[in-house]
């Protein structure tokens, strides 16, 4: 089912979530790597335009989220869950899809304000132009400073929030991760008075 139910996401929000929050992983780890290991200049140059490619990917799905966000219902909380932990995850959602598009939007702003003017080559197909804001060495530091503290940000809030969903799965028991997997069915050790309360409360919203 491609949109999301009551109790469950559909595939769009599922294969959505998954694909940013690989590339986003895997972009802050690029973008470490490229800036702290000494390389040779031409891979260094090939690294940095795969970081820009990949991140202006990470943009246009994180965009694209935010919208499908807007747009679509979003499953009820589970009922296992107390509502700090409701207000906790609801929080801790809404910030990291505004994350998802601060960071490379100032991602872009760095490769727009730097001095040395290098366009960006989507994956060596087309060139994505530099937003219009003045190029100088101390706009360029400014904005390399706010994309890696988002960066950072994004990492310590995301591993929280993984950390999280592994709890409610080995820990609680319930379906939280597992819904965010595809089944919108209670993983096998929910206890069946957790199961019953929730499907009482969807019963009792209908
Ligand atoms: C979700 C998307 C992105 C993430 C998670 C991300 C993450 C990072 C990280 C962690 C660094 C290293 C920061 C440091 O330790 O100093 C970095 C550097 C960099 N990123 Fe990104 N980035 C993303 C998107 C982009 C985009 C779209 C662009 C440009 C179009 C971009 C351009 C750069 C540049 C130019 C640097 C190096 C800055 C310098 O040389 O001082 N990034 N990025
Ligand atoms: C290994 C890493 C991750 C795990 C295990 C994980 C797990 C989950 C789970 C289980 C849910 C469903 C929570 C619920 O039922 O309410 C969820 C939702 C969500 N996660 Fe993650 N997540 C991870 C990484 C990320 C990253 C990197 C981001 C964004 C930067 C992110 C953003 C979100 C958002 C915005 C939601 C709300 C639903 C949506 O609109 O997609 N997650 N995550």
């Amino acid at each position: 089912m491609l949109r999301n139910s009551e109790t469950g996401f559909g595939l769009v929000t599922i294969v959505l979530h998954w694909t940013i929050a690989l590339l986003i992983f895997g972009l802050i780890l690029s973008g470490f790597v490229m800036q702290r290991v000494e390389i040779d200049p031409a891979l260094q140059f090939t690294l940095y335009q795969w970081h820009k490619s990949f991140g202006f990917t990470a943009l246009g799905l994180a965009l694209l989220r935010a919208i499908w966000w807007l747009v679509e219902r979003n499953p009820s909380p589970l009922p296992s869950l107390s509502p700090l932990e409701r207000k906790a995850s609801r929080v801790t959602h809404d910030t990291l899809i505004v994350l998802a598009i601060a960071v490379p939007l100032a991602g872009w702003a760095v490769a727009s304000t730097s001095t040395l003017d290098i366009p960006s080559f989507y994956f060596n197909v087309m060139v994505i132009p530099h937003l219009p804001l003045a190029k100088s060495e101390a706009s360029e530091n400014f904005w390399t400073f706010v994309h890696a503290l988002l960066a950072y940000v994004t990492l310590g809030l995301a591993a929280v929030h993984a950390v999280a969903a592994l709890y409610h799965h080995f820990m609680r028991r319930d379906a939280v991760l597992t819904r965010m997997l595809g089944s919108g069915a209670p993983s096998s050790g929910m206890s069946a008075r957790d199961a019953q309360k929730r499907d009482d409360a969807v019963v009792r919203r209908k």
